[in-house]
């Protein structure tokens, strides 16, 4: 079956086959080695040049328990957040800030619009009590592209802390970490790196790590100091999966091999041509082109095309789309063209769309 969901992707024969490596324990010297290639790699692969000036700390669970653990251990202890809220994930931030008691205050947004900068600098100067912004790089939700450049640099501007959540972008989209200075940026292994889910990561400025160690502990498994105390020591406080990571190891060789920039080219080819052909079948894009991103297009449904036929056609063919979220349920569907996806893959997609279109007009 041919992935075009934003993650789990498909993955190279190489990454799987990495699954079957020996079984080790977390607490010996070969997991030590296993556990420090990641971080490093890591490093390597997203702040390249500045390695020394972040640490790269990994956790087991999926994208969300990396954004967990870096809003929680993030706040000193009555400070507040700031969360910049233009999707499904946007306000998953925000609920998880809920969920915890912890004071957050909004900057709300339509789903097809970005933030203005400046309007963020006027907030963060009438609210001294924002300690943290968080903001999403690529909004999943609509395939939507933060302007976290200029948001990063009002942030630092403002001393405040900036924290992304670049699951669905590292690896596939342009962000330079280390030159406005983000503090904290969560990844996931199972996207834009090709390995698998459940492995998923932040990569923490050096001296904010420091000052962490300070805040209060919110949570026992997501507190991001513990996970950083061990893994120093070369290890977990918690069980890891094992064979997952072997897995996330191969996918960072295999991202390193082809070099970042290449696969974000990789990526915004693969979605140059999913545009041309789908418009050029008369389908209308949600975002205009200098929103969108490389890996998810939203296209409005085919006039008289519920989401389900459109997706059970396509099944049948080999091919997973995804649907829209929230309110764009019934109004959008998604291609995602993260994983290890040859041409071949997509110029089949294409082909198998087409004809699920004519063959709903002869039927009509
Ligand atoms: C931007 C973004 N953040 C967080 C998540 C949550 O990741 P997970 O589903 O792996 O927990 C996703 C998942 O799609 C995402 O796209």
């Amino acid at each position: 079956m041919i992935l075009l969901n934003p993650g789990p992707v498909n993955v190279s024969e190489r990454v799987r086959k990495a699954l079957q490596r020996p079984d080790i324990c977390h607490r010996e010297s070969e997991f030590a080695e296993l556990l420090y290639g990641i971080r490093q790699k890591l490093l390597n692969a997203f702040v390249p040049g500045a390695e020394s000036d972040y640490t790269a700390v990994v956790l087991t669970g999926s994208g969300t328990a990396a954004v967990e653990a870096a809003v929680l251990s993030s706040l000193p202890l009555g400070k507040r957040a700031l969360v910049i809220n233009n999707g499904v994930y946007g306000q998953r931030i925000s609920s998880i800030l809920g969920v915890h008691r912890l004071g957050v205050s909004e900057f709300k947004l339509e789903w097809e619009t970005r933030p203005d900068p400046e309007r963020l600098r006027l907030a963060l100067r009438q609210h001294p009590e924002v300690y943290v912004v968080a903001l999403v790089h690529h909004e999943t939700t609509t395939g939507l592209i933060n302007p976290v450049k200029e948001i990063a640099e009002v942030v630092d501007s403002q001393n405040r802390v900036f924290l992304v959540d670049s699951v669905s972008g590292l690896g596939g989209e342009e962000l330079d970490i280390a030159g406005p200075h983000m503090y904290m940026v969560a990844g996931s292994a199972g996207k834009c790196i090709q390995g698998f889910p459940g492995a998923s990561f932040v990569l923490v400025r050096k001296g904010f790590m420091d000052r962490m160690k300070g805040y209060p502990k919110r949570s026992w498994y997501l507190h991001l100091p513990h996970y950083y105390e061990d893994e120093e020591k070369g290890t977990l406080p918690f069980t890891p999966a094992v064979q997952v990571y072997y897995a996330f190891d191969e996918a960072l060789n295999e991202l390193l091999e082809e070099g970042v920039a290449r696969r974000i080219q990789r990526y915004k080819k693969a979605s140059s041509l999913i545009r041309q052909r789908l418009s050029a079948l008369g389908l209308q894009p949600m975002l205009p082109p200098e929103f969108r991103s490389n890996t998810i297009t939203s296209y409005y449904l085919p006039p008289g095309m519920t989401y389900q036929t459109l997706h059970d056609r396509l099944k049948e063919r080999g091919y997973v789309i995804y649907a829209g979220q929230g309110q764009l349920e019934s109004k959008i569907f998604r291609v995602a063209n993260m994983g290890a996806l040859t041409e071949g893959d997509i110029e089949g997609f294409l082909a198998a769309f087409q004809q699920v279109l004519e063959t709903a007009a002869v039927r009509s």
